[in-house]
């Protein structure tokens, strides 16, 4: 049987279907840009189309599949749009869904994974929730622009602190989870990296790593949202979401450490500094 990845050209999809290639699963890569899926995974893996608010795409995408990981696209702001695919799931008789969740929900009813949690537990589907913390992929990814290009890590995070993960760590933690899926009915995790760090210390870090003078002045959340949304031009709504983000980081939401990463695993997760090193180049000055 096959294990459908949605969101695989994203972040953590990427690496939930290349984990499960090597662990010999019929891994189907889907999304809704099947040539960029082609072209990222080769001849390799079996990608189809679908569009998680549109439910004619979900039967053929769900063909001889016993297991789903879901992925909740950012801009799907509402939980209700997850509502008829996980409808179909419990028509389809799916054995294990893994949801990328998010650190926290289960006591924040604010973000919309907490409802989605919800609604896969009332459906009746085996399911086993990852929570990850913030993403390395944050940082190499939004805001790798004012690191390069102003030496600065511009986040409203005041001082507080983050257990980083790197996204091929969840990869990789999912990917165990549909493998032995027996195992992890009706469970949750949350997966964090090895230690929280505060900005000072990933400026001091990416100081390090790129030989350059990197450093975190601990921007406003007004300064931060004026800079997104008028100088980068970024979506006003989805600016707003990361505002909200970084207040429930200074409140501490973002901090915990856990074991869960290297009990799925028997692995340690990586290191901001590892991570850092690995993806130097989005880091460095354009020439
Ligand atoms: N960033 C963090 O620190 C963090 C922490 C915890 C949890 N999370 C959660 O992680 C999730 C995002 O994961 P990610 O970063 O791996 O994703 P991502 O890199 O933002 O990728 C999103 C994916 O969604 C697909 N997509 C877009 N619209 C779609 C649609 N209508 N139907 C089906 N697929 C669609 C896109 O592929 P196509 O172009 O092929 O459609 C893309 O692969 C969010 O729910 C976020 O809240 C993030």
């Amino acid at each position: 049987m096959k294990v459908l990845v949605t969101g695989a050209a994203g972040n953590v999809g990427r690496y939930v279907t290349e984990e499960l290639l090597k662990m010999n699963e019929h891994a189907v890569a889907a999304g809704t840009n099947v040539e960029k899926l082609q072209s990222m995974f080769g001849g390799e893996v079996e990608t189809v189309y679908i569009d998680l608010t549109d439910p004619s795409t979900f039967q053929k995408a769900l063909e001889g599949v016993d297991r789903v990981f879901l992925m909740r696209p950012p801009h799907l702001g509402k939980p209700e749009d997850l509502f008829p695919f996980i409808d179909e799931m419990k028509n389809s008789g799916i054995r294990l869904v893994s949801f990328l969740s998010l650190m926290g929900v289960e006591k924040n009813t604010i973000p919309p994974h907490h409802k989605i949690e919800k609604y896969i537990e009332s459906a009746g589907i085996p399911h086993a929730h990852i929570r990850p913390g913030f993403f390395m992929q944050n940082l190499s990814g939004i805001h790798a622009a004012e690191i390069r290009d102003l030496d600065q890590v511009f986040v409203p995070a005041g001082k507080s602190r983050t257990s980083f993960i790197d996204a091929e760590d969840i990869g990789l933690a999912a990917a165990v989870i549909l493998h032995n899926h027996k195992n992890y009915q009706y469970t949750a995790h949350t997966i964090t990296g090895p230690e929280a760090l505060t900005y000072y210390e990933i400026a001091a870090i990416l100081t390090r790593v790129t030989g350059r003078n990197i450093t975190y002045k601990k921007p406003g959340f007004l300064t931060y949202r004026h800079y997104y949304i008028n100088v980068r031009g970024l979506d006003k709504a989805y600016v707003n979401v990361t505002v909200a983000l970084y207040f429930m980081t200074r409140l501490g939401t973002a901090k915990a450490v856990t074991a869960d990463f290297t009990e799925l695993t028997g692995r340690k997760a990586r290191t901001f500094e590892d991570f850092a090193r690995k993806h130097i180049g989005c880091f460095n000055k354009v020439q």
